[in-house]
């Protein structure tokens, strides 16, 4: 009978470990997105702006030929006016502009970067195009709310603790003992409910910053050209928040039933 327990609590061990071990790695992929523009961090951004249109609609808006508005080196230095990027792309540390598919720069890494779209474009901008674009944007949608940056600010020390949590959870699930197995169950619980609350205030802050999507010029019906959307990285923190999920189950039935 006792025997029969412990080979069950093994096995539920075994899918804990499992799901934490798959929640951690997830994890990871989400930190490391758009530290650097070598290609895992490339591809993996929480949000990307597309803005590779807006020259046009400039242009079109005000029947001049829009030039300087671009960058064409694209090693040039973020927030330094050397020019707007076609594509942003934000991670949790730092943010990266890209020319096409592969060219790219970042910026500096810090802790608790903040997503803050509106700001990254006007800083690349000439102060002629930046007072255009204030004149444009300002007032007129939730993109250049300050609360988006507060909002993902404090996501990001709720998915830093969740992250640690859910890695001592990993670790503490190992040692074969009753106790150890309960204070998985509470790291299991407390990672999982610091990555949802993270991984909401991110969802909830892409999604104030996509009304920018709908705008157009002022007195045209052009579309002004900017683009916000989701990246693989908000994707990847959802998979790690059902990981930690699907883990909380056996790691409780573990700490119930095992006597080690
Ligand atoms: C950016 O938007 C333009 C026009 O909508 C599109 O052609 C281009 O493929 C987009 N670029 C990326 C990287 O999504
Ligand atoms: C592009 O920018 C980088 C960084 O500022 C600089 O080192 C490089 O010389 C520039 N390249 C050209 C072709 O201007
Ligand atoms: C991207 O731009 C760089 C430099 O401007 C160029 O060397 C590279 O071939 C381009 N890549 C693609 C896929 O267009
Ligand atoms: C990034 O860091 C380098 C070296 O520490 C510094 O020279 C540079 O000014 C920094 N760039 C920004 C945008 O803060």
């Amino acid at each position: 009978m006792i025997q029969q327990y412990k080979l069950r609590g093994e096995i539920c061990i075994g899918f804990a470990s499992l799901f934490s071990f798959a929640a951690v790695m997830l994890l990871i992929f989400v930190h490391v997105g758009q530290i650097n523009t070598s290609s895992v961090p490339r591809g993996i951004a929480m949000a990307k702006m597309n803005v590779s249109q807006y020259g046009q609609t400039l242009a079109q808006g005000l029947g001049d030929p829009i030039t300087g508005l671009y960058a064409t080196n694209a090693s040039a230095p973020l927030k330094r006016e050397a020019g707007i990027r076609r594509l942003y792309k934000f991670g949790l540390y730092s943010y990266c502009g890209y020319l096409n598919n592969t060219a790219g720069t970042c910026t500096n890494t810090t802790i608790a970067n903040e997503y803050q779209p509106y700001d990254a474009l006007l800083a690349d901008m000439s102060l002629n195009y930046s007072a255009l674009t204030i004149y444009i944007i300002n007032g007129t949608s939730s993109f250049e709310s300050q609360s988006i940056a507060n909002h993902t600010r404090s996501a990001y020390y709720l998915i830093l603790i969740g992250t640690i949590c859910a890695f001592l959870a990993l670790v503490i699930g190992v040692v074969k003992h009753t106790l150890a197995f309960l204070a998985s169950a509470c790291f299991a619980i407390l990672a999982t409910a610091f990555v949802l609350t993270g991984a909401s205030l991110w969802t909830s802050a892409i999604n104030s910053s996509e009304s920018v999507n709908g705008l157009i010029l002022n007195t045209t019906s052009i579309p002004l050209g900017i683009k916000v959307s989701s990246g693989s990285g908000l994707s990847l923190l959802w998979a790690a928040v059902a990981c930690l999920f699907a883990s909380l189950v056996p790691y409780l039935i573990s700490c119930c039933t095992f006597r080690g």
